[in-house]
C-alpha cells in the first residue's frame, strides 16, 4: 500500500512538473532505438510510427498541443532511420524523452554526438601506373561506388571529369540534389550523387541559419584519383559550424539505400563504446550489406590510446607523412648548378634566362624587371609567402626564393615556375649575380627527391592505438598518406628516382588537405573491381597482409612522434597500403557478421548493446569469443599483475584465394621478452578457397618490463610469390581492458 501511494504521489508530482516545466526545458537531439516487433500493424510504414510516437509525447505533456501536433512532430522528428539502426534521431526536452523511455518499443537513446572532422596535410606517391598492377586489372575500379561522407565537394575539381566515363551503373538509386550553391548539373558520370545532411546540426542551433557560403569546401576527391573509373557520391554532413551524429548516420543510412559499395568517413567520436558509437553502429549496417568502410583514426597523436573508429568491423586508417621534398636544380650561367626545393608540376624546364636579384621582391621593385626574367628573391627576416605572391602577379619567366624556413607548405607546389634555395646555397646565387655582367640561369624541374628524412614515416598527429573501445582488436589497420591529390603528371616525364623504388609512372599524388581514408576508400574499390566476391573483411585482410613496413631506405617504417623510432603497429597498423599487392593477397583472414557479434558477446555486452548495434534481437552468444579472426594479433598483458596470465592463445583461419594448390610455411619475426609459437608451422592447400586454421601462442613473463613490444608472423608460399604478414603486438597499455578481462 505504501508503495502504491508513493508512486501516485510521484506520478502526480511529475504531472505537475511536466505541465509546467517543458517551456523553460531545453531540447536536445537524441537518437532512439527502437524495438520495430512492437510497431502496431496500422502503421504502413517505420518513419509514419516514429512520428506518431513522437507526436504522442507532446499530447501526453501538454493536451493543448493536440491542434498543432502533427505540425510540430515534424520539426521534432529529425531523421527516421532505415538501416543504420531501427529508431530514428529527435529533438526532445527532458520531460518529453522521459515518457518516450515508457513506450512500447523504446529500447535506448544516446545524446547526438558531435563528430570530429580528421583532415591534415602531408605528401605521398602510389604505386599506381597504367601498365600493371592493381589499375589495369580492376579496369580502374570500373562501376564502383565509392561514398564520401564528408565536407563537400568541389565540381569543377578535375578529379570529377568524367571523359571518357561510361553510363552511370544501372543499381545505382542514388540522386543529385540541389543544394546551397549546387546544382544537379554538376554532377556528371564520375560525381553521380550529392546529398547533403544538416538538419540535426540546425536543430541543435535552434534553426539559425547555416552558412551557405562554406558550402564548397575544397575536397579533392581523392578516392577519385586513386580509382578513376570508379563513381563518386558525395554526402555532405560535416559543415563548416559542426557535425553531429544523427546527421552522419542519416549520410550512412542513405548511402546505403543508394547503393554505395565503398564509404569513406573521415571522421570519429572520441571516448564511446561501440554500442554507444553512432559511427560503430551505423557501419555494422554496412557492413553486412557487403559494403566495405574505410574510417581514420583521428589526429590526437602520438599519445597513446587516442584513436577513434577502433571498431572491430570498418579498416582505421593512420596517416602518413613522406618527408621527402622534391628537388630541381638551378643552372647558372658559370655552369654551377645548385639543388633546391620545387613542386612546379608545369614543364619539366626553364630553358637559360637572364636572372636579376630583387631583394625583397616587393611590388614596386618587380614593376621595373622585364617579363624575361628569373628574378630572386631573399626573404631576410620577412615571410616568403609574400614574396611568391608579388611574383607570381609580375609573371616573369621565374623565380628563385631564399629562405630559412624549413617549412615550405604547399608553396612549393607554384603555379609558375619556382624554386626554394637556402641560406648557403642563395649566397652562392647572389654571389654569382653580383660578379658577372650578364648573368643568366636555367632551372631544371622534377630533377631528384631529396630525402631529408627517409619515407614513408607516420606522422605525429595520427592517433595511435589500442583502441580505447575494443582494446582486443590491434587497432589502427594500416597506414596511408595523409593527403593527396592526383594531379597529372606527362606520361613521357617519368620523375628520376634516387631511391630504387619504382613509385609512379604518369600520375602523381601530391599534397593538399584530405586524408587517408578516401585513400584506403579508393584502393579497395579497386578491389572490388577486381575481386567482386570478396566480403568487406577480405579486402581489409588483403591490404593488410600486403602492405609494406620497410622505408625508402630499406629500414623499418620511423615514427615521427616518437623521434624517429621504429613505429610500432599502434601507430602504423600492419604497414603501408600497396594496392598492387593487395590484388593478389594469396590467404586472406575472414569475418562474418556472426564473428563481430560473438565478439561483443565476449566483452560481456548485454543484449540490449548488442541489439543496439546488430538491430536484431535474434542474435546468438553461443560462440562468445574475444578472439576474432583478424589479420593482426594483440595480447594485453598486465604490467606489474603477477596474477596475470603468463600464455595467450589465438585462434585463425586463412582462406586461400590464390589459384590452385600452395604450400605456406610460417616465419615469426620475434617479440622481445616473448616467446611466439605458432602450430602447424606449415599449411597445405590443395585448391582455391580451401581453409586452414592454425594457434598461435603467445608465452610470456608474468611481468612485462617494457610497456610495448613487436614482431610479426608471416606465412610465406613456397613459389615466393605470396608473403602473408600479420603484426604481433604485446602491450601493458590497455590496463582497463585487462582489469576487466582478469
Ligand atoms: C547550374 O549551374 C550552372 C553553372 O553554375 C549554370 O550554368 C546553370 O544555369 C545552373 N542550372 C540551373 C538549373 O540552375
Ligand atoms: C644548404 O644546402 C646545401 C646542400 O644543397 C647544404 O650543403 C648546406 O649545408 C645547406 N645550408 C643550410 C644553411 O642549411
Ligand atoms: C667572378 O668572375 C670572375 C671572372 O668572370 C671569375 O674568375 C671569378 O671566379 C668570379 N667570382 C665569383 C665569386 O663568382
Ligand atoms: C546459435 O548458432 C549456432 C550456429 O550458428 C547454432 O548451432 C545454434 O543452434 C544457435 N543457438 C541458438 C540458441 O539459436
Ligand atoms: C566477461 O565476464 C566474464 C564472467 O564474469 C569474465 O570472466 C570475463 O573476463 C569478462 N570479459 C570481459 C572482456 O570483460
Amino acid at each position: 500500500m505504501a508503495t502504491f501511494v508513493h508512486s501516485l504521489l510521484t506520478e502526480v508530482l511529475a504531472l505537475i512538473i511536466l505541465r509546467f516545466v517543458p517551456t523553460l526545458e531545453q531540447s536536445d537531439n537524441y537518437i532512439i532505438h527502437m524495438d520495430s516487433s512492437f510497431m502496431p500493424k496500422v502503421f504502413s510504414d517505420h518513419h509514419s510510427w516514429y512520428l506518431a510516437t513522437v507526436s504522442s509525447l507532446e499530447r501526453s505533456l501538454n493536451p493543448k498541443v493536440r491542434a498543432r501536433a502533427s505540425a510540430t512532430s515534424t520539426s521534432k522528428l529529425i531523421y527516421s532511420y532505415t538501416h543504420v539502426i531501427q529508431g530514428f534521431s529527435a529533438s526532445l526536452s527532458p520531460s518529453e524523452l522521459e515518457v518516450l523511455k515508457q513506450h512500447p518499443g523504446y529500447i535506448s537513446s544516446m545524446k547526438d554526438l558531435p563528430v570530429k572532422a580528421d583532415t591534415t596535410h602531408s605528401i605521398q606517391f602510389l604505386g599506381l601506373n597504367s601498365h600493371s598492377g592493381a589499375w589495369p586489372t580492376s579496369d580502374y575500379g570500373k562501376d564502383v561506388i565509392v561514398g564520401l561522407v564528408d565536407s563537400g565537394v568541389w565540381p569543377e575539381s578535375l578529379s570529377f571529369n568524367d571523359d571518357g566515363m561510361t553510363a552511370i551503373p544501372s543499381k545505382w538509386r542514388g540522386e543529385c540534389e540541389v543544394g546551397m550553391q549546387f546544382n544537379t548539373s554538376m554532377c556528371n558520370k564520375k560525381l553521380i550523387g550529392a546529398r547533403f545532411f544538416n538538419k540535426a546540426l540546425i536543430a541543435k542551433t535552434a534553426g539559425n541559419y547555416v552558412k551557405g557560403a562554406s558550402f564548397f569546401g575544397y575536397a579533392p576527391g581523392t578516392a577519385t584519383g586513386v580509382a578513376p573509373r570508379s563513381r563518386v557520391a558525395m554526402y555532405k554532413a560535416l559543415w563548416e559550424e559542426g557535425a553531429h551524429s544523427a546527421d552522419i548516420m542519416a549520410a550512412i543510412d542513405q548511402a546505403i539505400i543508394d547503393g554505395v559499395d565503398v564509404l569513406s568517413l573521415s571522421l570519429g567520436i572520441d571516448g564511446v563504446p561501440l554500442y554507444a558509437d553512432p559511427i560503430a553502429i551505423a557501419t555494422y549496417a554496412a557492413m553486412e550489406k557487403g559494403i566495405f568502410v574505410s574510417t581514420s583514426a583521428g589526429n590526437e597523436g602520438p599519445v597513446v590510446q587516442t584513436l577513434h573508429n577502433g571498431t572491430p568491423w570498418v579498416i582505421t586508417v593512420a596517416a602518413g607523412d613522406v618527408d621527402r621534398d622534391f628537388g630541381g636544380t638551378i643552372t647558372l650561367g658559370s655552369g654551377v648548378s645548385i639543388a633546391g626545393l620545387t613542386l612546379f608540376p608545369g614543364d619539366p624546364s626553364l630553358g637559360e634566362s637572364p636572372i636579376v636579384f630583387a631583394d625583397s621582391c616587393d611590388p614596386t621593385m618587380l614593376s621595373k624587371i622585364s617579363p624575361m626574367n628569373i628574378v630572386v628573391c631573399d626573404d631576410g627576416n620577412d615571410v616568403f609567402s609574400d614574396q611568391v605572391e608579388n611574383v607570381q602577379l609580375a609573371k616573369v619567366a621565374g623565380g628563385v626564393f631564399i629562405t630559412g624556413s624549413s617549412d615550405l607548405g604547399t608553396y612549393i607546389q607554384s603555379s609558375f615556375p619556382a624554386i626554394f634555395l637556402n641560406r648557403t646555397d642563395g649566397e652562392t646565387v647572389k654571389a654569382y649575380i653580383k660578379n658577372s655582367s650578364e648573368p643568366t640561369a636555367s632551372i631544371q624541374f622534377r630533377k631528384t627527391l631529396i630525402h631529408s628524412k627517409p619515407a614513408p614515416s607516420v606522422a605525429s598527429y595520427s592517433s595511435r592505438g589500442p583502441s580505447p573501445s575494443c582494446p582486443v582488436v590491434l587497432k589502427p589497420d594500416i597506414l596511408a598518406p595523409g593527403s593527396m591529390i592526383l594531379a597529372g603528371w606527362p606520361q613521357n616525364n617519368a620523375v628520376s628516382m634516387v631511391n630504387s623504388r619504382e613509385l609512379f609512372n604518369n600520375f602523381n599524388l601530391l599534397s593538399g588537405t584530405s586524408m587517408s581514408c578516401p585513400h584506403i576508400a579508393g584502393v579497395a574499390a579497386l578491389l572490388r573491381a577486381a575481386h567482386p566476391e570478396w566480403s568487406p573483411a577480405a579486402i581489409r585482410s588483403a591490404m593488410m597482409t600486403t602492405s609494406y613496413s620497410m622505408d625508402s631506405t630499406n629500414a623499418p617504417i620511423k615514427d615521427s612522434g616518437n623521434d624517429y623510432e621504429q613505429a610500432s603497429p599502434l601507430a602504423m597498423g600492419a604497414g603501408h597500403v600497396d594496392p598492387n599487392k593487395a590484388l593478389d593477397p594469396g590467404l586472406i583472414y575472414d569475418a562474418t557478421p556472426q564473428d563481430y557479434v560473438n565478439l561483443m558477446c565476449a566483452m560481456n555486452y548485454t543484449s540490449k548493446q548488442i541489439q543496439m548495434v546488430t538491430r536484431s534481437s535474434s542474435y546468438n552468444c553461443s560462440d562468445s569469443s574475444l578472439d576474432l579472426n583478424y589479420p593482426s594479433f594483440i595480447a594485453l598483458f598486465s604490467p606489474d599483475n603477477l596474477g596475470s596470465p603468463t600464455a595467450q592463445e589465438f585462434f585463425r583461419m586463412v582462406t586461400n584465394v590464390g589459384d590452385g594448390p600452395s604450400t605456406y610455411a610460417v616465419k615469426v619475426t620475434p617479440v622481445e621478452g616473448f616467446k611466439i609459437v605458432v602450430s602447424p608451422s606449415k599449411l597445405t592447400f590443395k585448391e582455391k578457397c580451401e581453409k586452414r586454421k592454425y594457434k598461435l601462442t603467445i608465452q610470456g613473463p608474468k611481468q612485462m618490463n617494457q610497456k610495448l613490444v613487436f614482431g610479426s608472423v608471416m606465412w610465406m608460399d613456397d613459389g615466393g610469390k605470396h608473403v602473408v604478414k600479420s603484426p604481433i603486438v604485446v602491450t601493458s597499455l590497455s590496463s582497463e581492458a585487462l582489469t576487466s578481462r582478469t
